[in-house]
């Protein structure tokens, strides 16, 4: 799975599941552009990874803002001569039933969520595609599969968005060659659901088949198979991580 000679952004970088699959790609020695808007979190990480020597340039942006993306990507084009491989991990969540959900909620879960994927996919597949190489995953969630545990209907709509715009650039991105998959997580223990409190983790692990959450890098190992070149002919797949708790 080595991702020697690559070039990696991933945003929500800072993140449970984005440190971890930040730690397998430097494993795997890639070039590495972290993104995310947690300033202090990227550079803790930048510090831990460049004690090892790793080529590494990190940005604290918002995701959903499109001058920035923009900015983000044309500077590793620039800097690093290429784009390899894209991770859309930078996300929020909140469990909010819908009565309750206002409509600068629902467009700011939607911006982050959504539309970050959808503008770092147009302008790193406008890039790939003149090279004829790139993989893009995006991290979708069982929750956009089912409506979701926990998650609010906002939430839980923005992930449905995610896995249909993963499909539809995966067919427009192959005859390029590109790869352009997702990642569904079931609920995984990151801050993300510690915000959850006990009772309520305790309750949700129940209903999975493994009885667990995943761990942070049970998600990151299936990232790091789509952004090898061991996952070549895979493309528009949806892939599970989930102990079980959706099988479709
Ligand atoms: N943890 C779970 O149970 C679970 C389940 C399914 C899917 N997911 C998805 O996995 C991804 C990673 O989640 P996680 O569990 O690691 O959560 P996390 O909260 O640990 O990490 C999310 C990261 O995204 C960053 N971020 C949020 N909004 C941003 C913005 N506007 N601009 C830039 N960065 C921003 C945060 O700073 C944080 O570092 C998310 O897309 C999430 O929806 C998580």
């Amino acid at each position: 799975m080595s991702l020697t000679g690559k070039t990696a952004i991933i945003t929500g970088a800072a993140g449970g599941i984005g440190k971890a699959t930040v730690a397998l790609f430097a494993e795997q020695n890639a070039n590495l552009v972290l993104v995310d808007y947690n300033q202090q979190g990227l550079e803790q990480l930048t510090k831990s990874l460049e004690q090892k020597n790793r080529k590494i340039v990190s940005y604290a942006i918002d995701v959903s803002h499109e001058p920035q993306v923009k900015r983000v990507v044309q500077s590793t084009i620039e800097e690093q001569g290429q784009i390899d491989i894209l991770v859309n991990c930078a996300g929020i969540c909140k469990m909010i039933p819908i009565l309750d959900i206002k409509v600068t909620e629902w467009d700011h879960m939607l911006a982050v969520n959504l539309r970050s994927v959808f503008l770092f996919c147009r302008e790193t597949f406008r890039h790939m595609k003149e090279r004829k190489y790139g993989k893009i995953i995006n991290i979708g969630s069982a929750a956009g599969k089912i409506g979701g545990l926990a998650a609010g209907a906002h939430y839980s709509a923005s992930k449905a968005g995610v896995i249909c715009l993963t499909k539809s650039l995966a067919l427009q991105a192959a005859p390029y060659k590109i790869n352009v998959n997702a990642v569904c997580p079931g609920p995984t223990q990151t801050e993300m659901t510690d915000a959850w409190g006990d009772k309520t983790n305790e309750d949700f692990a129940a209903k999975i088949p493994f009885k667990e959450y995943a761990q942070p890098l049970d998600v990151a190992e299936a990232i790091l198979f789509l952004a090898s070149d061991r996952s070549k002919y895979i493309t528009g797949e949806i892939l599970d991580v989930n102990g079980g708790l959706v099988m479709d």
